[in-house]
């Protein structure tokens, strides 16, 4: 099993926000669905643009370069059912969030 790794401190992802963090090299979307949170690959896999700098709508989550829209919850698209975000455990630990991969890359139709 992976190890979990620190990515942020719990007070930079209030209720209603998200942000962007790397750990392993890979870019993290991180969003706090009302106190939940969740994580996804943070690269849009559309042209490459930072999700998690986008703006959070409930648990939907807007790419802030073309608009691409993603559930936090499954790593789904909203609209094309090919396209999906890896999602990966979080969790927050004495203030701080921590990440979990696991193991999965996002898919994605070709870049338009
Ligand atoms: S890079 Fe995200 S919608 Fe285009």
């Amino acid at each position: 099993m992976p190890d979990w790794i620190p990515i942020a401190e719990a007070s930079e992802c209030p209720p209603g926000t998200s942000i962007e963090r790397v750990a392993d090299g890979r870019m993290v979307a991180i969003a706090n669905v009302d106190g939940t949170l969740h994580a996804i690959d943070g690269l849009c896999p559309h042209q490459g643009g930072p999700l998690g700098t986008g703006e959070l709508c409930a648990a939907v989550l807007t790419c802030p370069w073309h608009g691409w829209q993603f559930d936090v919850t499954t790593g789904r698209h909203r609209v094309s059912a090919t396209v999906r975000q890896a999602v990966h455990d979080v969790r927050e630990r004495e203030g701080r969030i921590e990440i979990r991969f696991n193991g999965g890359v996002g898919s994605a139709e070709p870049t338009r």
